[in-house]
């Protein structure tokens, strides 16, 4: 199948290099010059493990190609997909469409014969019957169908969860469009993937109520964290307890400081605002994007409580900026709330996270970035760990010790022990388990 992009950010560049690693052959279009040009030279535009090669290999095979040109692209193409951004509008919090509807109106003008039109991007329930109004009124002759085909790849793990996803939703009632998207898919029935076939505002509305559900899971959890501080409870034991029922599940039951990255806060919004439109309010998912609001902000006074009611003049070093581990992505990142309202409560802070902190330094303002988790505690008063990079969890407890002035570390991922830490001498806090 010949597949054209458009966009290449986190979802058009690993879906473009997984379908051309199926073995279609996919040109992937961005109007950012530089971008392709570096694509093109191999460098990517994101961190995220296993893209690089991944883009070589079928580049070199000829495979994938990237170009600023969408004519050809477009022309060629059975199924043209559409990954731009969508964004929080500014001011009212609706998903920004306007990148969307740009892509349509250019598709419109250049497809040629039978053309399946997808959405990837996650847009609003109607959006696709906007994209088809668009085409249809720019060519009214045109032969085509728009489908909506979310994707639920996950930063830093977003190879794999493309190649072996739990499900491949498919909204449209198009025959011929099925057909494309069967054969596109194809490669995942080895793995006996359930692709779901819906109609096309039921799939759009699945993305939302998917990341909502989870949003709600994960701001539950840390609910219970605070309640277990209170009662003496341990919330890792909670998760586990309640996550053995099937009905639960184990995953995404992990408290911390709070859920961010370029999805769940966008989409949870973007999902309350329709529902309000439609008169339909998803409260509870009104009720998660205030609580995990607060959350990030409490982190903070999480920290001044653990040295003891003040940071003022304190050297606070800092371990991981990122949303989460694996990626260099800033976006909505817990860090963003907690750092600076440690220094406006008077604290220095020094900070080391292994791919974000050039992200980092266009956000924050005052941190010194250093180059390892050891320098980053180097004669601090406290240590606060608030990215779960598998390189911080077996730090050597010993040379921390020495190299930090004070003696406090708050684990805002619960990625240590409370009873290692407390033998090595430490004031140990992490979220909703007992302190030793
Ligand atoms: C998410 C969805 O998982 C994915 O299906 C969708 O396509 C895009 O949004 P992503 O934002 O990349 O993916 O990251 P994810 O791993 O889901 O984590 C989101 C946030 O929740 C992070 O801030 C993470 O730290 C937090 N989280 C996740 C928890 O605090 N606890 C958990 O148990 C799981």
């Amino acid at each position: 199948m010949r597949v054209a992009i458009i966009g290449t950010g986190y979802v058009g560049l690993v879906s473009g290099a997984c379908f051309a690693d199926f073995g279609h052959t996919v040109t992937c279009v961005d109007k950012d010059a530089a971008k392709i040009e570096k694509l093109k030279n191999g460098i990517m535009p994101i961190f995220e493990p296993g893209l690089e090669s991944l883009v070589a290999k079928n580049v070199k095979e000829e495979r994938l190609f990237f170009t600023t040109e969408a004519r050809e692209a477009i022309q060629d193409a059975d199924a043209v997909f559409i990954a731009v951004g969508t964004p929080s509008r500014r001011g009212d919090g609706h998903a920004d469409l306007s990148y969307v509807y740009g892509a349509a109106e250019e598709i419109a003008q250049l497809m040629d014969g039978f053309t399946v039109v997808v959405t990837k991007s996650t847009v609003p329930v109607g959006t696709g019957d906007e994209v088809e109004e668009i085409i249809r009124k720019t060519r009214p002759d045109a032969d085509f169908a728009v489908v909506s085909n979310p994707e639920f790849l996950r930063e830093g793990a977003a190879i794999k969860d493309f190649k072996i996803p739990d499900r491949v939703v498919v909204g449209t009632d198009d025959e011929r469009a099925r057909d494309v998207m069967r054969e596109l898919y194809r490669p995942l029935f080895l793995n006996e993937t359930p692709i779901l076939f819906t109609s096309r505002r039921t799939s759009e509305l699945i993305k939302y109520a998917a990341n909502a559900f989870l949003a709600v899971k994960i701001t539950f959890i840390n609910e219970m964290a605070d309640l277990c501080e209170k009662v003496g409870a341990n919330v890792q034991e909670v998760s586990r307890g309640i996550g053995l029922d099937g009905r639960i599940g184990a995953k995404f039951l992990n408290a911390g400081p709070g859920y961010g990255g370029s999805c769940f806060p966008k989409d949870t919004l973007a999902l309350t605002k329709t529902a309000n439109d439609y008169g339909s309010p998803v409260r509870i998912v009104d009720t998660v994007i205030e609580v995990n609001a607060d959350r990030k902000k409490a982190m903070a006074d999480k920290v001044i409580a653990a040295m003891g009611g003040s940071v003022t003049g304190k050297t606070i070093g800092v371990l991981g900026l990122a949303f989460k581990q694996n990626t260099d992505d800033m976006r909505d990142a817990p860090s963003l709330d907690i750092l600076p309202a440690l220094q406006a409560a008077g604290a220095r802070v020094v900070a080391y996270d292994p791919e974000a902190m050039k992200e980092a330094a266009h956000l924050l303002k005052d941190i010194e970035f250093v180059d390892s988790p050891y320098k980053a505690v180097d004669g601090a008063d406290a240590m606060v760990i608030i990215t779960e990079w598998d390189q911080f969890r077996a730090l050597d407890l010993n040379r921390l010790k020495t190299a930090m002035k004070g003696n406090v570390v708050v684990d805002l991922r619960n990625i240590y022990h409370p009873d290692d830490l407390a033998k090595h001498g430490f004031a140990y806090t992490s979220i909703g388990r007992p302190a030793v």
